[in-house]
């Protein structure tokens, strides 16, 4: 579905994306992470179209996307959430949804309608997301006056609301509660379900290696290993760059990760 071949982004002399060959299939949750600096922002980025790439391209179901800009690609069905919320604080949690949504071409043969049983209008598919998102006795309330995980919550019914068929998480379990993480996995895997492609960015390890079907492991800017949760857990590669020796997993680590 997402393909980035040989994918480069500079930031003068600081090569954030090097030469990244990714390839995420239909209907997975492919796992993307890598230490601190590594890329993997960057590479959300580049995706959405907020920067332009130094060179290579990204294809999404075979198309280019490298020429649209974002509101064209939130339109060819690519969403995101914010490795730092990013929601409007003085709109309410309704409100914040009504601006998000998108009337997608072919909705009627979209994930919504096949979920839900029947289309819907835009009144009742906020509903909807309302109560995907467990918000629906707040839809009142200003998204600013929300609680943390209810923020975080919002943030990914926000980004399905323009229905999207591949959405980008960045980093979307940082600073939850062991409850919220568990919490968080249930509705990504619902995402899953509904026929949603996902690329989850995540350090905390708890949740990738669960819900990820395949992972990718990014350093400097480069896709160092890839495959089954299982396989990158053992994969001697992952834990150097992760703690700077293959032996010492468990402390001392000089590029730690900040979960
Ligand atoms: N807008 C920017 N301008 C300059 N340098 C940037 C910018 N965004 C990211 N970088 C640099 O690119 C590298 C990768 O950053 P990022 O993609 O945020 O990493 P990650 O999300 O994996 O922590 C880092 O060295 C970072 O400092
Ligand atoms: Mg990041």
């Amino acid at each position: 579905m997402l393909r980035l071949s040989n994918l480069s982004k500079y930031f003068g002399g600081v090569r954030a994306v090097d030469a990244l060959e990714l390839n995420v299939k239909t209907g997975e949750i492919f796992g993307l992470i890598g230490p601190n600096g590594s890329g993997k922002s960057t590479t959300v980025n580049l995706v959405c179209g907020i920067f332009g790439p130094t060179s290579g391209s990204i294809e999404l179901d075979g198309v280019d996307l490298k020429r649209q800009a974002p509101h064209q690609r939130i339109d060819a069905g690519v969403s995101r959430t914010f490795q730092n919320i990013r929601l409007f604080d003085d709109l309410t949690v309704w409100q914040n949804l009504w601006v998000a949504w998108r009337d997608a071409p072919g909705q009627e043969h979209s994930w919504f309608s096949n979920w839900f049983g029947r289309s819907l209008s835009r009144r009742h598919e906020i509903q909807k997301l309302l109560e995907f998102s467990g918000l629906g006795d707040k839809s009142n309330n200003l998204a600013g006056n929300l609680a943390f995980g209810e923020q975080r919550r919002l943030e990914l019914a926000r980004a399905m609301a323009s229905k999207p068929k591949l959405i980008l998480l960045d980093e979307p379990a940082a600073g939850m509660s062991s409850a919220e993480v568990t919490d968080l996995r249930q509705r990504i895997l619902t995402m899953k379900e509904m026929g949603i492609t996902v690329l989850l960015i995540e350090h905390v390890m708890e949740l990738v290696m669960n819900v990820s079907d395949r992972i990718g492991v990014l350093n400097f800017g480069t896709l160092i290993a890839e495959g089954l949760p299982e396989e990158i857990q053992n994969n001697p590669l992952v834990q150097k760059a992760y703690f700077g020796s293959s032996e010492n997993t468990s402390g001392g680590d000089t590029n730690a990760i900040d979960q």
